[in-house]
């Protein structure tokens, strides 16, 4: 039995009220609170990034134990800070986790944690001793009025993955689909994405469709063999189309509410957060795990990953008897004290760049922080703090 032992998430210490930024965008506000079921969105400062948010979400979920047996950090991202030095680098270094391990950054828009898992999969079965440490960090940045911009966000899922986990064990029964789209990218001259939206949403469900009749032909499991399905989620209201297009009429009733019931419960979390990229059906699940109170050990929950350009994956995994002891129970407490932006403060500060002598040195204000943070940047190298020590 291979699974995910333990999870972590971190997130930045600021947010933005969409209702706020409706109005600022002389929107209406329904449009984003019922239209994309989006409520608030996180909002990185500049001494935030992939690596701080990774190393943050990871460090209070492993213990010196762990930092022994891991050898494997896979950083799962598509808004990468370097093209040659992979972040896992300086997050195995930032967590201090031993040094015979491999650390490597994986890529493929919102889907390559899906990869990742699958990679750590096939280590532990070769190695079970063996612990590898997956994180999905990313910063979702779309442009000031965009029409992408209510569904930015940021934020990080650590998953330590195991050969006795328990939170989830994994099934075998993984189905992916590879079609060569245009429908999100990001040329590296390019500090946002380029979108197709309505295409991409079109493209999103279409993958879907196609890879939930692929994945049930194969195994011959129905939506009944599910206690709750999560969904990669660009924001809520796509994943609630998603679920509703493999809801098909042969489900009872009771099996419908149910689902819809656990679905509420699995975008709780992202309706705060905003996208997280690759980690965001991570956050879908932890928020299912956190926040529902009928789900039960044994329970089959489905997973429906998809990146832009594109690659999905559909897999299924068991609840571990006693996984609710693996959870954290004040995570909303901590989403409620992050710190409100105007829409003003939020243009300013999530949109701030490094500003270099010629040296290419540059020294960062001091934000609000997680564990780890970005004090500048010292002959162009990302100097990175942890906070304890600072205090
Ligand atoms: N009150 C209530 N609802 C309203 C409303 C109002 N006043 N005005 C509009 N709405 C509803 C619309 O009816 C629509 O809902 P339905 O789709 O259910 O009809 C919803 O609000 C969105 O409105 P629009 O269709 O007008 O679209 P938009 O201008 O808000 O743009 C988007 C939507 C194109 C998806 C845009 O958010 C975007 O470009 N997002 C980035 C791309 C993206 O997330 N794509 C998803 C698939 S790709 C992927 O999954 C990878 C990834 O993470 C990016």
């Amino acid at each position: 039995m291979i699974g995910i032992d333990k999870i972590g998430f971190a997130t930045p210490k600021y947010k933005l009220d969409l209702t706020d930024l409706a109005l600022a965008r002389q929107t209406d506000p329904e449009k984003y609170h019922s239209g994309l079921l989006l409520d608030e969105i996180s909002i990185a400062p500049i001494s935030e990034d992939i690596v701080t948010l990774a190393a943050s979400s990871a460090k209070d979920i492993l213990t010196k134990d762990d930092r022994e047996s891991i050898d494997m950090v896979i950083v799962a991202t598509e808004t990468g800070i370097d093209q040659s030095k992979a972040a896992a680098v300086y997050v195995h270094h930032l967590l201090d986790i031993q040094p015979f391990a491999r650390s490597f950054e994986v890529k493929e828009a919102c889907y390559s944690a899906t990869a990742a898992l699958h990679y750590a999969k096939l280590h532990i079965e070769k190695s079970p001793e063996s612990k590898v440490l997956v994180i999905a960090s990313d910063i979702a940045k779309y442009g000031i009025a965009s029409a992408g911009e209510p569904t930015q966000g940021a934020g990080s899922v650590a998953m330590l993955i195991t050969s006795h986990p328990r939170i989830l064990a994994f099934n075998d029964d993984n189905v992916a689909q590879t079609r060569d789209i245009m429908d999100f990218w990001r040329p590296n001259y390019s500090d946002v994405p380029m979108v197709d939206g309505l295409y991409s949403t079109k493209q999103y469900l279409d993958s879907l469709k196609t890879t939930w009749k692929e994945y049930q032909k194969r195994t011959g499991l129905t939506l009944e063999d599910f206690a709750a399905f999560c969904f990669h989620i660009p924001f809520p209201k796509l994943a609630l189309k998603g679920l509703n297009k493999i809801m098909d009429r042969s489900l009872t009733p009771e099996k419908k509410e149910a689902l819809s019931l656990a679905f509420d419960d699995s975008i709780r979390y992202s309706k705060q957060v905003g996208n997280i990229y690759t980690g965001s059906l991570y956050l879908s699940f932890l928020s299912l795990l956190e926040t529902s109170s009928t789900l039960k050990a044994g329970d089959r929950i489905g997973f429906f990953s998809y990146g832009s350009g594109a690659v999905c994956e559909i897999f299924s995994g068991q609840l571990v008897d006693g996984y609710k002891d693996m959870l954290l129970a004040n995570r909303q407490e901590n989403l409620d004290k992050r710190t409100a932006l105007s829409v003003e403060e939020y243009e300013t500060l999530f949109y701030e760049k490094p500003q270099f002598d010629d040296k290419g040195d540059a020294a960062f204000s001091s934000y609000d922080k997680n564990a780890f943070y970005l004090s500048g940047m010292t002959n162009h190298q990302r100097q990175y703090k942890n906070t304890e020590e600072d205090a």
